[in-house]
């Protein structure tokens, strides 16, 4: 579980987290969403330790170390002379250590875990030359190495292919399924519903955190998403009728 209480953080005075309190309990499917500068990403930062907040605390259960954490994709520099093998083997340097050379099974589990991605035949590529979807699997493949009991994704399904997006929910499933955590900042309003069983719904306040059947509804939303409204209306109507199967 994670606890976080009264959180503020700001970027040169200007506040983009504010008074901020919510759990994110165990085992779930969590989805943070909200408008572009939101703070959605200044939150997971937050949590994962890379950004220190002006104030508030965030309490994790278990180890920090056990914390696997994918950025958004222009977070990476593409253009960086390193293989889809090399990248998927830092997965393992919390294990390994720095300077350890990996072991006949570290690069066995490497290269498994790089086919259930589906990208084992670009193992020895240049990252920049993998298409979007496969650079997503690749950070998602160099997160489970790390066999982390909390995964936190900033916006893994934001462009790419329906095919990558179902293997990584499915991925993302069967991680829960074994109790781990996965919280996932999220931009499709129409799955919503369908993906996650606790939401986070955040513009700079905290407007709702809970399980998805008692925080989803239009006055939470029109709180979060303001003048975007009437896309949300139709967004989830249209969950509705997915729900219901129409
Ligand atoms: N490194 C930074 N320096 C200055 N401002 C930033 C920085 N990162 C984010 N911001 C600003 O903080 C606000 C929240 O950003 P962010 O957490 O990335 O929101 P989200 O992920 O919800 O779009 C935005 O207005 C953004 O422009
Ligand atoms: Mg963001």
């Amino acid at each position: 579980m994670i606890e976080i209480v009264d959180l503020n953080a700001a970027y040169d005075k200007k506040p983009v987290l504010w008074n901020v309190s919510c759990l994110l309990p165990e085992g779930q499917m969590i989805g943070v969403i909200g408008p572009n500068g939101a703070g959605k990403s200044t939150l997971i930062k937050i949590i994962v330790g890379l950004i220190e907040p002006l104030s508030g605390s965030v309490k994790i259960k278990g180890s920090k170390n056990k914390i696997a954490y994918v950025g958004q994709r222009n977070e990476v520099d593409w253009d960086f002379p390193i293989t889809v093998y090399e990248v998927a083997l830092m997965g393992l340097i919390g294990k390994l250590g720095l300077w350890k050379r990996p072991t006949r099974q570290d690069r066995k589990k490497v290269m498994e875990t790089l086919d259930q991605l589906g990208i084992l035949p670009y193992a020895h590529r240049q990252i920049g030359e993998l298409s979007g979807g496969q650079q997503r699997r690749l950070f998602v493949a160099r997160a489970l190495l790390q066999e982390a009991d909390i995964y936190l994704l900033d916006e893994p399904f934001a462009a790419i292919d329906i095919t990558t997006e179902r293997l990584l929910f499915d991925i993302f499933t069967a991680l829960t399924k074994e109790g781990k955590t996965v919280v996932v900042v999220h931009h499709d309003l129409t799955q919503i519903k369908a993906y996650f069983s606790y939401l986070v719904m955040l513009n700079i306040h905290l407007v709702a955190a809970g399980p998805t059947e008692t925080v989803f509804h239009y006055d939470n939303f029109s709180k979060t998403f303001g003048d975007q409204v009437s896309i949300l209306e139709e967004a989830l109507k249209l969950t509705d009728s997915k729900k219901q199967g129409v």
